[in-house]
């Protein structure tokens, strides 16, 4: 089998690696990739533009691509599983009506409402609605949550704790900060609890979820400063024990499959919850991606002892209901992000990477992100730059040899934050 990988991150890379431990995977071409994904055995990067649709079908076409795996929402969200499914090359990923789920805001909100899922108390403006927008704010409790309804990279998302903020809040996004995802925003009660990330796969009609894991998306440590695309994870996550993942399948990704499907939405692929789970067990909705989660994607697949082709092929052949159980590794893994000084705002690219051999030489796997390769050199091109996974028996063990690979590896100002898994070290049944 011949594979179609769309994408440039640490997922795309976790993803590759994955799929190529499999003999049946006979070559992957990763459009466009990474330093990480051009080093592969059997994986050829193409630099093509993930807006040039013609160009990607006509390069999987012509190479006997038999299959295409979507990573990154944007090119989800721009209708490439429907072009690519027209032009008979089969695709893992929503078409882009599925990917609405995480495109808007408010469309994912009315799916959830319709569905009777449990998810914040929320409603959406528009740029005409800005009074409407500030009134509904003062009536409401702080904190309070406003949000860009489009696509914001993950940084769309104010959380504002007095009236003054969340008016702060309202202004920032109308005046296009996030620009056109900010041409409608969603106003929603605050939830407390622990975050989790529960990434399932789907075929339109089954679900079946993978292990539930954690991210950090805070810059800082302790979880503050702005928000990034995510600085590390860990799986699997106490907090969600297995027989409460029983519960969000049934109660909320059953459901809303079974919604999407009520709209003519033939969803095959990744459906992510991004979970609130209080206290006593119970989870609402944060926001749904329609796609693997990164970096969770880095901590969750070293764990799959289930060939990744066979569960992406019976996604796409509406065949999951076949497969009865994934299998796991016993043990746990965490991944933690080094990602470029400065990032989430300015950041430099261009700098020497050295160390990667000795990191993984002590038992890590190093996924690329924002990476390339410049004749014999690596160099840092993106704001997250690496994702350095550990593997043991408990999550003490996975994060040490995290943390102890990462020591070896270097760049200049370089950041990482240090204390990712904070808080399963607090939590009592951490042996
Ligand atoms: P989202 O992109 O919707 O997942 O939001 C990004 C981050 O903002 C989440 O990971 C949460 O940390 C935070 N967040 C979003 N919605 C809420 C909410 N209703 N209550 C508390 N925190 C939230
Ligand atoms: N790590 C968060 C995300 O992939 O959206």
């Amino acid at each position: 089998m011949k594979i179609l990988l769309i994408g440039n991150g640490g997922r795309e890379h976790a993803l590759a690696w994955k799929l190529l431990q499999s003999d049946r995977v006979r070559q992957i071409f990763c459009i466009p990739g990474n330093g990480g994904t051009a080093t592969l055995e059997r994986c050829q990067n193409m630099a093509l533009s993930l807006s040039d649709f013609e160009g990607i079908a006509r390069f999987g076409l012509v190479n006997g691509a038999s299959l295409a795996v979507i990573g990154p929402e944007a090119p989800l969200a721009g209708g490439l599983a429907d072009f690519l499914n027209s032009k008979n090359i089969p695709t893992f990923g929503p078409t882009r009506n599925g990917a609405q789920i995480e495109s808007s805001k408010s469309w994912a909100k009315e799916l959830m409402r319709s569905a009777g899922v449990p998810t914040a108390e929320g409603k959406t403006f528009t740029k005409s609605q800005r009074g409407e927008a500030r009134a509904y704010a003062a009536m409401a409790r702080t904190p309070i949550v406003v949000k860009a309804d489009g696509l914001a990279a993950g940084k769309g998302v104010i959380v504002a704790d007095t009236l003054e903020q969340a008016h702060q809040a309202i202004d920032v996004l109308f005046q296009g900060r996030f620009g056109q995802a900010g041409n409608s925003i969603v106003i929603e009660e605050f939830l407390s609890g622990q975050e989790v990330s529960l990434l399932a796969l789907t075929d339109g009609k089954t679900v079946r979820p993978l292990v539930p894991s954690q991210d950090h998306k805070p810059i800082g440590e302790g979880d503050t400063g702005p928000n990034t695309g995510g600085m590390g994870a860990y799986a699997p996550t106490p907090i969600l024990p297995p027989h409460l993942v029983d519960g969000v399948v049934s109660r909320i990704l059953e459901p809303v499959v079974g919604a999407l499907r009520d709209r003519g939405i033939d969803y095959r692929g990744v459906l992510y919850a991004g979970l609130m789970v209080s206290p006593e067990g119970d989870a609402k909705v944060l926001e749904f991606n329609c796609r693997f989660g990164d970096p969770e994607t880095q901590a969750v697949l070293p764990l799959l002892e289930t060939p990744l082709h066979e569960l992406i092929a019976a996604c796409v052949e509406g065949r999951l209901a076949d497969v009865t159980e994934i299998l796991w590794k016993p043990g746990a893994a965490a991944c933690v992000v080094m990602a470029a000084g400065g990032y989430p705002e300015a950041y430099e690219k261009g700098k020497v990477i050295t160390g990667i051999d000795a990191a993984e030489e002590m038992g890590a796997i190093v996924f690329h992100a924002g990476t390339q390769r410049r004749g014999n050199e690596l160099l840092t091109s993106g704001g997250r730059v690496l994702g350095v996974t550990g593997i043991g028996e408990t999550f003490s063990g996975a994060i040490a040899k995290a943390y102890a690979a990462i020591e070896a590896i270097e760049f200049e100002n370089s950041y990482y934050r240090h204390d990712i898994g904070y808080r399963v070290k607090s939590m009592s049944n951490e042996q």
